[in-house]
């Protein structure tokens, strides 16, 4: 008798539990020289994380964070939600000796519901300027006391080296110029030099917000939908009827058990 009830446990335990039907999207994954990895990122199953993860090179494990966006390249693995990642084209422009400024552009994390991501490792804020015809304005605003500037084909961008005391009132910013953050290298804060005191190589970390915690913990998936408001992917029961049907069996078989 103790078998079949033993079964009929596992039966119903197996399509009852929430947990089954995402179980492998919970499931943590190896991936190359960095361990094990787990949700919000997934080995290329888009329907079990938010962010992609090609491991298909052992020695440059990849990340994606939108459908479509950059490959960013995983250098480590700093605990369960802090990765090190190299943008590989802003590390091309770096690298260029002409002093590319078309590696001057903003760092952009996508905006979840389900998680926040947030760039961890230092970051310089940028004032891209539009600085023709000659603008007092500006020149008022980026004094070159307070300010570095760094000369482009067609804007100026305007800069406080971060040795400097922390930014403050970065809020009044010129209607000709635009904000960018850039992740910085604060090894090379002496030299002087826009290009080398910025980095391809950056932190990220995220946190789930309470709402995706919930929905994780309680067996479900966190996804955002197209217009990036929350939803928590659960198990759906169709067939209550005979699922209930087999808890009763399984009761009767147990009940009859401890007589
Ligand atoms: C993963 O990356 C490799 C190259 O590193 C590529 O050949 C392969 O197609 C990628 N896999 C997927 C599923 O995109
Ligand atoms: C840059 O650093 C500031 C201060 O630590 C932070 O508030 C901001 O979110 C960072 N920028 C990006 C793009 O992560
Ligand atoms: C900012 O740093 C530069 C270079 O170290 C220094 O010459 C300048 O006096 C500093 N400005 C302020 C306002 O502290
Ligand atoms: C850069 O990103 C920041 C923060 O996400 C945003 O406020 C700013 O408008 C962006 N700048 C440009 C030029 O898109
Ligand atoms: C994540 O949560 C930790 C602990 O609450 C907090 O210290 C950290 O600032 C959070 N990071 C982000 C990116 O939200």
């Amino acid at each position: 008798m103790a078998f079949p009830n033993l079964l009929l446990f596992f039966f119903v335990f197996h399509f009852i539990h929430p947990k089954s039907a995402y179980s492998k999207c919970h499931k943590p994954f190896r991936c190359g020289n960095l361990g094990t990895l787990e949700f919000p990122l997934s080995n290329m199953q888009p329907e079990c994380g938010l962010f992609m993860v090609n491991c298909s090179s052992p020695s440059i494990p990849k990340i994606q964070f939108s459908s479509g966006g950059i490959w960013y390249e995983i250098h480590k693995k700093l605990s369960t939600n802090q990765l090190v990642i190299i943008d590989p084209f802003l590390k091309l422009q770096l690298f260029d000796q002409n002093r590319n400024c078309l590696s001057l552009h903003n760092m952009s994390l996508p905006k979840s519901s389900s998680i926040s991501l947030t760039l961890i490792s230092p970051n310089i804020t940028l004032f891209k300027c539009n600085n023709e015809p000659y603008n007092e304005e500006i020149r008022q605003r980026f004094d070159p006391y307070n300010y570095e500037h760094e000369t482009c084909p067609s804007y100026t961008v305007y800069y406080r080296n971060p040795r400097n005391a922390s930014l403050t009132n970065e809020i009044d910013v010129p209607s000709q110029c635009s904000v960018i953050q850039m992740p910085v290298n604060l090894h090379q804060l002496d030299s002087g030099d826009l290009f080398r005191l910025l980095t391809a190589e950056f932190i990220i970390e995220w946190n789930f917000s309470d709402d995706c915690s919930k929905c994780y913990n309680g067996g479900g998936l966190c996804t955002d939908d197209e217009m990036n408001s929350f939803h928590c992917k659960t198990v759906k029961f169709k067939n209550t009827p005979m699922l209930f049907l087999i808890c009763k069996a399984s009761n009767f078989f147990i009940s009859k058990r401890h007589v």
